[in-house]
């Protein structure tokens, strides 16, 4: 199947070095790309030959694709999009924050189906979460090697995951100091890090495994008096946790918070 890619850039870099790094018999993936990013798209067809080519126009993408990935940023999309003649058996998948659905069929006129996904960069590396709305099968199919992908049953849900994202410079931090911690008392680097990033995946491992998703179960399952009970309640006393969610509201606000809806 070949699949064109208009805006070849941080993610549409990673969905295709995630796809064309997968080892799997009987599924080749063929890739069209835009010209822009003209080194991005290079560096692309260069890595995965015979599996990746750069078209000369976003046209010639749309034209010998099946499916077409929408991956340039909100503000350009009319202007990028509104010239371009989409086919009516053609499926879209749009990846752009911000416009719903609706606005996009404005750009695409009548395709099969329009698909609205938030992937994140570690699909390179096939893993983590990939939101998509509607439902769809055959996306489903497509990237769950990538994955894991949660169909949502709201347009709406996509832009409450879009805020939850804005964690993640937040959450390295955290790993960061808590590993440079390590360091100044005594530990090397190396183990530090080594310990502390394998201590996060398990966490958030069991996380995901908790019964009933009762994650806040998990947080109270320690020792009576001991050191994880004395951390969590200097925190408590320090509001710290709000914080976090005082952020996310704000996040929220700067999103369209309530606004945030997907019909007009
Ligand atoms: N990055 C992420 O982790 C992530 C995750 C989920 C969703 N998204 C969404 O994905 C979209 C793209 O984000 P991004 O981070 O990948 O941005 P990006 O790296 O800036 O990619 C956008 C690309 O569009 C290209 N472009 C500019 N004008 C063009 C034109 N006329 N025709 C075709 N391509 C053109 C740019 O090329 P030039 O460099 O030459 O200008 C750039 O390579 C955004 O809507 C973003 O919200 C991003």
């Amino acid at each position: 199947m070949k699949i064109g890619i208009i805006g070849t850039g941080t993610i549409a870099s990673a969905l295709v070095q995630g796809f064309c790094s997968l080892q799997q018999p009987g599924c080749r993936l063929e890739f069209a790309l835009s010209p822009r990013n003209r080194e991005k798209a290079a560096a692309l067809a260069e890595a995965f030959p015979g599996q990746v080519m750069v078209c000369s126009s976003n046209q010639q993408v749309v034209d010998v694709s099946e499916w077409v990935f929408l991956t340039v940023i909100p503000r350009m999309a009319d202007d990028i999009l509104a010239p371009l003649h989409f086919r009516p058996e053609q499926k879209i998948l749009t990846i752009m924050s911000d416009h719903p659905i609706h606005r996009v069929r404005e750009w695409t006129g009548d395709v099969a189906k329009i698909v609205r996904m938030v992937p994140l960069p570690f699909a390179a590396m096939h893993i983590g979460p990939i939101a998509i709305f509607p439902k769809d099968e055959e996306t489903e199919r497509l990237f769950a090697p990538l994955g894991k992908v949660i169909s949502l049953e709201k347009e709406e849900a996509l832009s409450v995951i879009s805020a939850q994202t804005a964690v993640m410079s937040a959450f390295y931090h955290l790993i960061h100091d808590t590993t440079e911690w390590g360091a100044e008392h005594g530990l090397s680097k190396e183990a530090s890090l080594d310990y502390m990033t394998a201590f996060y995946e398990a966490l958030s491992h069991k996380a995901a495994l908790a019964p009933d998703g009762d994650v806040k179960a998990l947080a109270y399952e320690m020792t009576p008096g001991g050191l994880n009970e004395m951390t969590l309640r200097f925190l408590l006393e320090k509001d710290a946790f709000r914080l976090w969610r005082d952020a996310l509201d704000k996040v929220w606000v700067r999103l369209g918070g309530a606004a945030n809806k997907s019909n007009p």
